[in-house]
């Protein structure tokens, strides 16, 4: 069985889906990145997070900037705090002295089948690919909800995510670690209806009742946002293939990230070209990704839901 660390930058979605892979899969640690806010208030979410789970998993603070360029958030959608609406008191835990880099490295060196399982900007572990290429090698796959392999969330073809560190992105799918990438073109087609928030509102448990509360935040900005009768839980569909592998499909191709273009920078390239025999245009690259093409995605909400009113 392996062993799994997400990396996350909470957010409302994220959070979510950490409550239901800590239902699931063996969590070895949690590394946190910012994204839908800073580092500080993404790693306190995680900690307040895991401590009103009652989660025992070790949490490592990761980057507080992209690899280049200036930080961007996503509060206009998570709120100031990355996850307005939840009444989390902080959690009493402490993250690790090492920082998410270290630990990532020291997970790939000392565990024999290790799954990444990434849900932010993919600075940590970008950073750790730089300073240990060969130990991260040692990575089953790397499981990520990032990119599109058509529109963007961000700009009109870039992602959250990837936006937030196109050089990072880079260099993770570049690395040659399996990668597996559930975007939008997928993860924006389902999500959580005003009557199922409602429903976890008025449980009477803490943890589902706060997180209801959460989501009905999340829902009320992204109906400001989009026309739309759910709010998507995009993280989620980066743990769905290591729990219940039959409710996404994918299609293996060559997926590479744009960092320059004007209007793409932060794109992630899809070949879905069903290439029998290599064009004499183009070197053609090696597929290095399997990219998530459709799902059942009611039923991951009701998986969703159902994992967590198992929490008090
Ligand atoms: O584009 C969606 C992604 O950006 C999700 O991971 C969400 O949490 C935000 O980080
Ligand atoms: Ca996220």
């Amino acid at each position: 069985m392996a062993s799994y660390i997400i990396d996350c930058d909470p957010g409302h979605d994220d959070a979510v889906a950490l409550l239901f892979a800590a239902k699931f899969l063996p969590i070895y640690g949690i590394t946190t990145v910012f994204g839908n806010t800073s580092i500080t208030n993404t790693t306190r979410n995680t900690i307040a997070l895991v401590d009103a789970a009652g989660l025992k998993i070790p949490v490592a603070k990761g980057a507080a900037k992209p690899l280049k360029g200036s930080i961007i958030k996503a509060e206009h959608v998570h709120g100031k705090s990355g996850l307005d609406g939840a009444n989390l008191p902080d959690g009493k835990s402490q993250p690790r002295k090492e920082d998410a880099t270290n630990f990532l490295i020291e997970a790939a060196s000392n565990l024999q089948d290790l799954v990444l399982i990434a849900m932010g900007p993919l600075t940590n572990i970008a950073m750790a690919i730089k300073k240990a290429p060969n130990i991260m090698s040692r990575i089953r796959e790397i499981s990520i909800m990032g990119g599109s392999t058509s529109f963007g969330n961000v700009t009109a073809t870039a992602e959250f995510n990837i936006f937030a560190d196109p050089e990072a992105a880079q260099i993770v799918f570049n690395s040659g670690i399996p990668m597996r990438m559930a975007g939008l073109n997928v993860t924006s087609t389902f999500g959580i209806t005003a009557p199922q928030v409602t429903m976890l509102c008025e449980n009477t448990n803490f943890l589902p009742h706060n997180i209801g509360l959460s989501l009905n935040h999340y829902f009320t900005q992204q109906s400001k946002i989009y026309n739309r009768p759910y709010a998507p839980l995009h993280d989620i569909c980066a743990v769905i293939p290591h729990t219940h592998s039959e409710l996404i499909q994918y299609q293996r191709m060559y997926v590479d990230v744009e960092c320059e273009g004007i209007f793409t920078r932060g794109q992630t390239v899809c070949d879905q070209r069903d290439i029998v025999t290599a064009t004499s245009q183009a070197s053609e690259k090696k597929a290095n990704c399997d990219v998530a093409l459709s799902s059942k995605g009611d039923t991951i909400v009701e998986l969703a839901l159902h994992s967590l009113l198992t929490y008090q």
